[in-house]
């Protein structure tokens, strides 16, 4: 299988949910909750519903990871991993920061990633080793050296009101140290804006492998660096991000091991 026409395929279905969730964006949402303050709206199911639909016609072998439904296992190594609407709470709110994310993996690597904005028409793309393009134009991370003048973004799960860490002690210890933070409220789009240089930094505690794992490919591939908080390696299945321009990484642990004191 070659990756180029696996990346053709992903964008393709993620410009198809994408549109899913424009057409219906602004209206009124049919809501349901999941947790306290964890929505999922009929878009969600309907782009998730789109996006497998495509994926079981053209590789009816392959596995599925998508937010809102149980895991399709597969005998082969191939997996997608897909967030229908990342940005639901933006979404259900008529707050325009939202996307598709569609990844795939091979036995654990991750091969090709898609995420699409449907409002700015903006398609952040990766294949492995092929590079990261923004609407077919490539794209690289920021070369700002200082943390001081450096534009963060991070976020706030879920279980914010029971999680042993909040955030908030890392989140203080960036207001100082930082030229200043956004919390934009979608993960996926956090990384691609850190892929094109619109972010310096990023760093979040509690994310999902649906989050993560096109966004991590693309910002990878456009010369950023990702690590969990203390600097270890990280994998789309740990929880925990810190993501940079690679010139700023070792700056964000300090500040990081800083507010864990
Ligand atoms: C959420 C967004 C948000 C992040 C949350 C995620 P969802 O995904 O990515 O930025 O802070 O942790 O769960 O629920 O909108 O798909
Ligand atoms: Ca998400
Ligand atoms: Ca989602």
């Amino acid at each position: 299988m070659d990756n180029r026409d696996l990346l053709k395929f992903a964008e393709d279905v993620a410009g198809g949910a994408g549109e899913i969730l424009r057409r219906s964006y602004g209206g009124k949402q049919s809501i349901h909750y999941k947790g306290e303050i964890n929505l999922v709206t009929e878009v969600d199911r309907q782009s998730e519903a789109y996006i497998m639909g495509r994926i079981r016609s053209a590789y009816p072998d392959h596995g599925i990871l998508s937010e809102e439904s149980s895991e399709v296992h597969s005998a082969t190594p191939y997996r997608w991993i897909v967030d229908p609407l990342d940005g639901t709470t933006n979404y259900a709110h008529g707050y325009p920061c939202f996307c598709v994310s569609i990844a795939l993996e091979m036995g654990g690597k991750l091969l090709v990633g898609a995420v699409f904005d449907p409002l700015l028409g903006e398609m952040f793309t990766a294949a492995a080793g092929e590079g990261a393009r923004r609407n077919g134009e490539s794209i690289s991370v920021s070369s700002t050296e200082m943390l001081r003048r450096s534009l963060l973004a991070t976020g706030f799960a879920y279980d914010v009101n029971t999680a042993e860490d909040t955030n908030l002690a890392n989140f203080r210890e960036f207001v100082f140290t930082g030229q200043a933070i956004r919390r934009d409220g979608s993960a996926a789009l956090d990384l691609c804006y850190l892929a094109c240089g619109r972010f310096d930094g990023f760093w979040e505690l509690s994310l999902k492998p649906w989050d993560t794992a096109a966004g991590l490919l693309i910002l990878v591939e456009a010369g950023g660096v990702a690590t969990r908080l203390d600097g270890s390696p990280y994998h789309v299945h740990h929880p925990d991000i810190l993501a940079s321009n690679g010139k700023i990484h070792e700056q964000m642990i300090e500040v990081i091991r800083r507010a864990k004191r």
